[in-house]
């Protein structure tokens, strides 16, 4: 059987990118296993690595995931090696889709648009539900604007992207029904609970 070392590394060659940290994976399995978490929702799919992740390390019934890209959404779809996953090729903040609410929602899609996919999410979490988000420290976008030559196109995107950021946690610490809790593992996440 494939491993799932064998899927990340198959997904690396179909296309390089940067899927969950394994610290950031194994810390959502954790928090499945001792919540006794039965179904969840992520957006961003990517090429399905952090879907089989969870879905093959905790006690996770299903997961519905989100992939806007179409190539990403097919490959996850054909290449899984879990059948508790529920792939759907949509963007998140078209339509209105889901008819479901979840105890955990897990956003790891565009870094740019954090405020309004959290934004939206919160219609789809249950009571004391909570949404982790990833990449709240951007490591590896700060390193690279700290220590390269970018192009003045890409130093100021680079800027805009991290002011976008702050004004996300702004905004998360400006909410009173949440609980949020920022851990400093992998890229950075955030824990936002429901009161
Ligand atoms: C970092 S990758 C996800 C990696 C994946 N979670 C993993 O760890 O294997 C981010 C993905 O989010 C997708 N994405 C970004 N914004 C989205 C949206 N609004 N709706 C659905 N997918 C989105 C991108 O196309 C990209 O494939």
């Amino acid at each position: 059987m494939e491993t799932l070392k064998d899927y990340y590394l198959k997904a690396l060659e179909f296309k390089p990118q940067h899927p969950i940290d394994a610290e950031t994976a194994n810390f959502i399995c954790d928090f499945i296993n001792e919540n006794k978490i039965t179904k969840m929702l992520e957006i961003g799919s990517g090429v399905g690595y952090s879907a089989n992740y969870f879905s093959l390390n905790s006690t996770i019934f299903s997961i519905d995931t989100y992939e806007k890209q179409f190539g990403f959404y097919l490959y996850a779809k054909r290449n899984s090696l879990s059948k508790k996953i529920n792939f759907i090729y949509e963007d998140f903040l078209n339509g209105n889709v889901i008819n479901n609410k979840y105890p955990l929602i897990f956003i790891d899609a565009s870094k740019s648009k954090q405020t309004e996919i959290f934004k939206k999410a919160l219609n789809y979490l249950t009571d004391k539900g909570v949404i982790i988000v990833d990449n709240i420290d951007l490591k590896r976008v700060k390193d690279k604007y700290n220590s390269s030559n970018l192009s003045l196109k890409s130093l100021k995107s680079t800027e805009k992207l991290i002011k976008k950021l702050e004004e996300f946690k702004n905004y998360l610490d400006s909410l009173n029904d949440l609980i949020v809790t920022y851990h400093e593992i992998g890229d950075g996440i955030v824990v936002c609970q429901k009161r």
